[in-house]
């Protein structure tokens, strides 16, 4: 069996981007409760400005809607980041192992800096030190896999770095995880500026599709999605066609199809456009009326919660207390 832990963060609601980069290959995974474990990243909600009624919101809802996507409670571990103390606790003894300056090297913390200085926020110190917690959320749990999008292969590449340094320094404690990416949409794309990744904490709704959008909200944003100029047809081609290359990488990726194969069945953009709207409302539909269902009912979301931190800890506890006492501290 192959150990897998991936993660979402709960500072906006769940998009297609989440849904097909990490989420739907969680659920196709070969679960197993102690080998498939699945976290709401809350505390990384908080590296940048937060509304805490929002964050607790968000993160019931991302919970929900992991369930509703089809993750399986008793074939899974579910459960909620700060639920677990273990993953702060091997977060700081990471820290005292990974540098100031590789830290800043990384992009999402450069863009999300930037983006908050522009706002006239001060960058959280959390902001920084976060991938380090990232690192503890996988290292914490010796996992093999971590299903992710693409936009997270640099965070697991210093996971990675600072498994194999504290191995080498205080001797082997840490599984070297890798980073596993779908093959098709392991980065989609915002559908008004496809050039940019589809995130959910996007000022401008336009160019995202949530999951818990309304069919018709979904057919709306698809129908208005920037295509490209120029001649030449429908065809599959990222960096000259990045609006259209987006679209077939969705109707591929809903479908099964190959998204350059799938550009020759289309003249025209309307079509296609309609096409990957029904493909989407499709896809996401059966997501949508679950989650309406398990929503009638947090107590029994609380209670898969609860139950999955109390697996998580009992697998994190013995691995942290083992890096607790590599790294020279007492034993408690
Ligand atoms: P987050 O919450 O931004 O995204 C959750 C997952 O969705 C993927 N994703 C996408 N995939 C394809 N196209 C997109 N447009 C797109 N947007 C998001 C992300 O790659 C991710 O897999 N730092 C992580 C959360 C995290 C984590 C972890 C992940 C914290 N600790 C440990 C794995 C293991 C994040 O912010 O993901």
């Amino acid at each position: 069996m192959t150990r897998i832990f991936s993660g979402i963060k709960p500072s906006g609601h769940l998009t297609l981007g989440n849904y097909l980069g990490a989420v739907r290959q969680w659920v196709a995974s070969d679960q197993e409760p102690d080998e498939a474990l699945f976290c709401v990243v809350d505390l990384h909600a908080l590296t940048v400005e937060h509304d805490p009624a929002r964050v607790r919101r968000l993160t019931r809802q991302a919970a929900t809607l992991l369930l509703a996507a089809g993750l399986d409670p008793q074939r899974c571990t579910l459960f909620v980041q700060s639920h677990v103390d273990e993953h702060t606790r091997l977060a700081y003894l990471l820290e005292c192992t990974a540098s100031d300056g590789e830290l800043r090297r990384m992009i999402q913390y450069k863009e999300k800096a930037a983006r908050a200085q522009g706002a006239g926020e001060g960058v959280r110190l959390s902001l920084l030190t976060y991938p380090v917690l990232m690192a503890a959320d996988i290292l914490a749990y010796g996992a093999q896999e971590v299903p992710v999008g693409e936009d997270q292969r640099q965070h697991v590449e210093l996971t990675r770095d600072l498994a194999v340094r504290f191995n080498q320094r205080y001797g082997h404690t840490f599984t070297v995880p890798k980073a596993t990416h779908p093959k098709v949409a392991a980065r989609v794309m915002d559908l008004q500026e496809p050039t940019s990744k589809m995130g959910k904490s996007h000022e401008n709704g336009a160019g995202i599709v949530y999951l818990l959008d309304e069919p018709e909200v979904v057919t709306k944003k698809v129908m208005r999605a920037v295509t490209d100029t120029g001649d030449g047809g429908v065809v599959y081609d990222r960096q000259a066609r990045p609006g259209v290359a987006n679209l077939l990488d969705l109707l591929a990726a809903c479908t099964g199809g190959d998204p350059a194969a799938l550009a020759g069945g289309y003249s025209g953009y309307g079509a296609l456009k309609r096409d990957v709207a029904d493909a989407v409302v499709e896809l996401l539909r059966p997501v949508r009326e679950r989650h309406a269902e398990l929503a009638a009912d947090p107590g029994a979301v609380e209670k898969v919660l609860r139950e999955g931190a109390g697996r998580a800890r009992a697998l994190a506890r013995p691995l942290v207390d083992r890096a607790h006492e590599a790294i020279g501290l007492l034993a408690p």
